[in-house]
């Protein structure tokens, strides 16, 4: 008798083997993997007809009549600056976060924001029971708007509701994760089950022109869990990140077919939901300590919107044979990159010191135009010296100790000035293309200069060893 075949999937990265093995070769995940039947669902092997020969479809040439994609804007400017001027019609999304992030609670306002505009919206709530849900929108005041609720996991039982009635233009399911259908043979939650759930949720989303959008879990690494493989399938990937101590939310395009991937939008979590924050930069900075050691301000971009933060470094002497470097909101390679230049050209030596940086307000930075200002911070601390207080900072630092231009100075140093910042210290090459600078520009070839600049006045002498 043929036995029907199985393959072993590992549930966090997608990888497929034939025997089943405590970890996972592919991203080393241990007992991710589970067996699962052979051509079950999406992706499982064609069944070979016979006789059926293919539709011949038209081939066209690049160039035509293009449309600009039609869209459901929510008003919510925070969150259409982030989609691209509003959600396109026949789109699907994944929305990620971590637990608690305020996934549900974003998406529920958007939904309230959008009948509000005559839009019809139904939510789908995989996770949370009806009066759950209900308690949450009377907690944001949104209990009397006309969203249509239903707590329900069978893909299929959906796509039935959703056919029934008039064709909603907006339809949220939240999450992927509960979601299961007949048509795959596995336990809910596994890879081909959320592949096969989307797939469904996607080939509905075209037919129909409804906006999807489908929210998904996150792993501890900050991945969308199970499944990279829904990534590819959706048209937009949003990112809902912020750190659970700080009321600051920032959601984040990492893929968007229909507009930019670099913009964010800010929000801020208060008793009463999300409400939206304008102007990020003043409120990044507003609790900032002036006369501290180890702070300096960064100019920074995100997409087309200026951001001002603020980066603060505590530099200790350490006790152990191995320093501690502890990041948070930046990049610990580049951490390490920057103290090796500034040992090897400047002769910091930071070896026998703990390292901690930190991006205030629970902000993420990945702009290599930061590491000036953690450079000037790192050496401020070292140093017990406060960074003058109306300063910023932006530049890139090279390997060889040189300070790289970076993009979009203009933007930064007007966003500074407005701000009420009167100084900026950036690389000189900026110099030559800003020519009517709103604020007094000091430029710096090579980080020796910001070293010999700050350590002006102090107990460090950039030559000498704090070991000796
Ligand atoms: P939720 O939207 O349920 O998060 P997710 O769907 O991403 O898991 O948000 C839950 C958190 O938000 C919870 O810790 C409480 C907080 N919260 C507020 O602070 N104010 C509010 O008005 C609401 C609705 C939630
Ligand atoms: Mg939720």
């Amino acid at each position: 008798m043929a036995r029907s075949k199985s393959t072993f999937v590992c549930q966090t990265c997608g990888a497929v083997t034939n025997r089943w093995a405590g970890r996972c070769e592919a991203c080393g995940e241990w007992n991710s993997i589970m067996e699962e039947k052979e051509g079950a669902g999406i992706g499982g092997s064609p069944k070979t007809v016979r006789g059926k020969s293919g539709r011949i479809v038209e081939l066209v040439s690049l160039s035509g009549q293009e449309q600009p994609a039609p869209r459901i804007t929510t008003n919510v400017a925070e969150l259409d600056r982030v989609t691209g001027g509003g959600f396109v019609k026949g789109s699907v999304l994944l929305l990620g976060g971590d637990p608690g992030i305020g996934k549900s609670t974003l998406l529920i306002q958007a939904s309230a924001a959008l009948t509000k505009r005559g839009h019809r919206v139904v939510y789908i709530s995989g996770e949370e029971a009806i009066d759950q849900v209900r308690l949450r929108a009377a907690r944001l005041g949104l209990a009397k708007e006309t969203v249509e609720l239903a707590a329900e996991t069978s893909v299929e039982d959906i796509l039935a509701t959703l056919t029934a009635g008039p064709p909603p233009e907006m339809v949220i399911i939240d999450s992927i994760q509960t979601l299961w259908t007949d048509s795959a043979d596995s336990a809910p939650g596994t890879v081909t089950q959320v592949r096969a759930s989307a797939q469904a949720m996607i080939r509905y989303a075209k037919q129909t022109g409804a906006a999807v959008i489908l929210v998904g879990h996150v792993t501890k690494d900050g991945q969308i869990a199970g499944p990279r493989v829904v990534e590819h399938m959706v048209d937009g990937v949003l990112q809902f990140e912020g750190d659970s101590g700080h009321q600051f939310r920032i959601l984040r395009a990492i893929k968007n077919r229909f507009g930019p991937t670099d913009e964010i939008g800010v929000f801020e979590m208060t008793g009463g939901g999300l409400s939206q924050v304008a102007n990020p930069s003043a409120m990044f900075l507003g609790e900032r300590n002036l006369s501290a050691p180890g702070a300096a301000v960064f100019a920074g971009m995100e997409g087309s919107r200026p951001l001002l933060v603020e980066i603060q470094a505590l530099v200790a002497q350490s006790p152990l044979g191995t320093p501690r470097r502890a990041v948070v909101g930046w990049d610990t390679s580049r951490l390490s990159m920057i103290l090796a230049v500034l040992d090897a050209h400047c002769g910091v030596r930071l070896s026998g010191h703990d390292v901690y940086l930190n991006v205030a307000g629970g902000m993420k930075i990945s702009e290599p135009a930061a590491d000036l200002a953690v450079a000037a911070a790192l050496v401020s601390s070292l140093a017990g010296v406060a960074l003058p207080s109306e300063a910023v900072y932006f530049g890139e630092i090279s390997l060889s100790g040189a300070i790289r231009p970076v993009s979009h100075a203009p933007t930064r140093i007007k966003e500074s000035a407005k701000l009420g910042f009167s100084s900026a210290v950036v690389p000189e090459g900026v110099l030559k293309s800003v020519k009517t600078p709103e604020l007094e520009l000091s430029g710096l070839e090579g980080l020796t200069d910001l070293v010999a600049r700050i350590a002006v006045g102090s107990n460090l002498n950039p030559t000498d060893n704090p070991e000796d």
